[in-house]
């Protein structure tokens, strides 16, 4: 494999999850210096030591999506650091739900917008402000296909958020690519993660009841998934614009 983001400053948020941080060390093993953001202090150093044992280089920076002023320190860090911003991963997310709308608790609804939704926007909007300034960049947004692509009851503020990512990424393409900005999504369907996992559930548990809604029969490796992004992220895709790039094993084919 040659090393694609060699001399490229990539930032990804969510990177103490399990997408994020595998996502991170496969930008990582192609040649990144990476950022690695979370709300999670200690993920983010285990992510950082991990990045670095592998022989790849790392900072890392605690952020909370959700607040401008902790975005903006998270892109300044990537800037002051290392350089500058080339690439964004805009990934952390949460998943929130597990009743009808009308059992729906107010501040779940408002976390969940606030995480999944918010704080994609707050991200794009303090990123495209540094690249649009300094000769551009790639962006990819974490949507997921349950948001414009599928639904599912009881799911209503995880979906909206996401498919208010899916929206806001075409948006926000459109307006930055002649800025040489580059602003693409990603909408994943169910991946070998815990947030795949319902409370108590085993992992046999989890794949009877996911593989089935799946046509190739089993949920997504991360790994096949951070692939995706990093070729979104890469000059390979250089014509592919306000695209949200399903990765679904078929499941909304
Ligand atoms: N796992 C799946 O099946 C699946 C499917 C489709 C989409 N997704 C999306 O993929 C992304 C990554 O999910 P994952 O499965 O790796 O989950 P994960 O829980 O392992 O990772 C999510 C990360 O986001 C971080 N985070 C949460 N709130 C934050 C905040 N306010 N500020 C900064 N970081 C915050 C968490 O600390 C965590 O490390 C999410 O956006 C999720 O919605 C996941």
């Amino acid at each position: 494999m040659t090393a694609r983001f060699t001399g490229k400053v990539v930032l990804v948020t969510g990177a103490a999850g399990v997408l994020g941080r595998t996502t991170a060390q496969a930008f990582a093993a192609e040649g990144a210096t990476v950022v690695v953001a979370d709300l999670d202090e200690n993920g983010v150093n285990e992510t950082v030591k991990l990045i670095e044992t592998d022989g790849g280089t790392a900072s890392g920076v605690v952020v909370d999506v959700t607040d401008s002023a902790s975005v903006k320190a998270m892109v300044d860090h990537a800037v002051s650091t290392h350089g500058g911003l080339h690439v964004a991963f805009n990934n952390a997310g949460i998943l929130g739900g597990g009743t009808p709308v009308g059992e729906h608790d107010e501040d779940v609804w408002n976390k969940v917008l606030a995480v999944n939704l918010t704080g994609v926007f707050l991200a794009l909007k303090h990123e495209t402000a540094h690249m649009a300034a300094n000769g551009g960049g790639v962006i990819v947004n974490t949507a997921s296909n349950l948001g414009a692509h599928w639904r599912l009851a009881t799911m209503s503020a995880y979906s909206t958020s996401k498919a208010g990512v899916s929206f806001l990424t075409r948006t926000a393409a459109r307006e930055y690519i002649q800025q040489g900005v580059r602003i693409n999504a990603i909408s994943p369907g169910p991946i070998d993660t815990p947030m795949s996992y319902l409370p108590g559930e085993t992992r046999e548990q989890r794949d009877a009841r996911l593989a089935p809604t799946v046509p190739l029969g089993r949920v997504a490796d991360p790994r096949e998934v951070a692939n995706a992004v990093l070729w979104l992220a890469s000059e390979e895709s250089s014509f592919v614009v306000g695209h949200d790039h399903v990765i679904d094993g078929g499941a909304t084919a």
